[in-house]
């Protein structure tokens, strides 16, 4: 079986964590192949009495499922503080770790990067992105710059002094001179990093060819986007956006797994939508109908607690999903959140000082004032969170999700009406 991939389709936090729990056991590796601790995916298993939540950061979704191998990719930055604080939480809850594989090509978060992700948000006052605050940025600009530290630097200890060094040379300068804080001692940073290598040196190994070797035997890979299509650094709406590539042509270059080998796409949209952080986002709420959304959808931000801004689905962010992904299948998810409402506005399209749009401005200014066009559905009553086939679901909701298909133009194969494992209409095979 080729590998699968699986994105975001929004701004994040569609429910990608319980779409890669939902394919389980057929899978044989979950790889992480971009960004950090910024992501948040939670996860419930079991139900009644023996329900459990999981909030993942780090880890690849898969670590919850016996068997699977969760990989850390290459394009992955690690806050290696938080990946082993996370390990012993899941092994204290008695989940088992100890396949986790870890790329030594993935760069660490250094205590500096986190430091000046915040002050410069602090900087940039009204234009701020509104980062999650973890290092993110500044440790993606290292990477480019080649200034930056990776999980192979850590088990050299020279290696490790010059890069570092380096770094500070410029960090410390810019935190002292423009910030007007702390620099940081090179000594101490080494230290701390250098703590966790013998931790680490285990886990690390050559995650391409391990892929490409499990690919050969006939194994499922599926890669795991964190973040989304709007937040993916060149396909989003930068500069409100993630320091990653966040969207399928990510999954290659981050996890060494070439574009040949990928057969399918998943996306995961929600049946609404919702950002966090500041950015352009049309269908946006600021009544009580996105209260509304907000507290049936708990809408909470996973990571750092923020409420989500919650608005309407956008059908025109999911064609560009679609385009920009190649998406052979979406995972539609909290389809239950919308129940009891009188009718569901969908916007089918924009409009920019009168002229209509049906595909996404190319011009971010544009963006920023697209005006919704929305077309109407009516809505449902009844619960459906038991619902696991097409058929129990009431006609106005199929409805729903069959104007939805036709307008994102690509097939949904499955349908979230619930948080849990099995809250779920499975339509099509996401791996056959
Ligand atoms: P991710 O970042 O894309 O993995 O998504 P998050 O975990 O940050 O946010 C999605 C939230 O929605 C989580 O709390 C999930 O448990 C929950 N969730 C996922 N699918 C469904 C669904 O179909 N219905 C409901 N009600 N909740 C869902
Ligand atoms: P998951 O994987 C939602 C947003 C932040 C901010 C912007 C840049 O759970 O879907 P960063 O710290 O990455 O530099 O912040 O991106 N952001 C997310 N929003 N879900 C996420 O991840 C996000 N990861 C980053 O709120 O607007
Ligand atoms: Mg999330």
């Amino acid at each position: 079986m080729p590998a699968v991939v699986l994105v975001g389709a929004q701004w994040g936090d569609e429910g990608k964590g319980k779409a890669t729990d939902l394919l389980g056991s057929r899978v044989d590796a979950v790889v992480k192949f971009n960004g950090g601790n910024n992501a948040g995916h939670t996860i419930v298993i079991g139900s009644g009495e023996a329900r459990e939540k999981y909030a993942l950061h780090l880890l690849p979704s898969g670590i919850l499922t016996p068997g699977c191998t969760p990989v850390i990719g290459n394009g992955v930055v690690i806050d290696l503080g938080v990946l082993f604080g996370e390990i012993d939480g899941l092994e204290g809850r008695g989940v088992d770790t100890s396949k986790l594989v870890v790329s030594g090509s993935a760069h660490v978060i250094a205590p500096y990067n986190r430091t000046l992700d915040q002050v410069t948000e602090r900087f940039l006052g009204k234009s701020k992105i509104g980062t999650t605050g973890r290092g993110i940025g500044p440790t993606y600009a290292d990477k480019m710059s080649r200034i930056g530290i990776r999980v192979q630097d850590l088990f050299d200890r020279d290696v490790l002094h010059a890069k570092v060094t380096g770094a500070l040379n410029l960090k410390n300068q810019v935190l002292v001179k423009i910030y007007n804080r702390k620099g940081f001692d090179v000594d101490a940073v080494v230290d701390e990093l250098a703590s966790y290598a013998e931790r680490l040196a285990p886990l690390v190994a050559d995650t391409p060819l391990l892929l490409e070797q499990m690919l050969d035997r006939g194994e499922t890979v599926v890669l795991e986007a964190g973040q989304a299509t709007l937040l993916d650094v060149d396909h989003g709406t930068y500069p409100f956006v993630t320091s990653s590539s966040a969207t399928a042509g990510g999954a290659c270059t981050g996890s060494g797994i070439p574009p040949t080998r990928i057969s399918r796409v998943i996306a995961v949209i929600k049946a609404y939508t919702t950002r966090v952080g500041e950015g352009p986002f049309p269908t946006e709420l600021l009544d009580d109908k996105g209260e509304l959304l907000r507290n049936n959808g708990a809408e909470f931000g996973t990571t750092t607690g923020r409420p989500r801004r919650c608005g309407w689905f956008d059908a025109v962010i999911g064609r560009y999903a679609t385009r920009i992904n190649g998406v052979t299948d979406f995972v539609l998810t909290k389809l239950d959140v919308l129940t009891g409402l009188d009718e569901v506005p969908v916007c089918v399209a924009y409009e920019v000082d009168g002229k209509r749009y049906d595909e996404l401005p190319m011009n971010q200014v544009d963006f920023a004032r697209a005006i919704p066009v929305y077309e109407t559905f009516p809505g449902w009553t009844e619960d459906i969170s038991a619902a696991r086939t097409l058929d129990d679901l009431p006609g106005n909701a199929r409805d729903y999700v069959a104007a939805l298909e036709k307008m994102i133009k690509a097939p949904i194969s499955a349908i979230g009406v619930g948080p849990g494992r099995d809250e779920t209409i499975a339509v099509r095979d996401l791996l056959n």
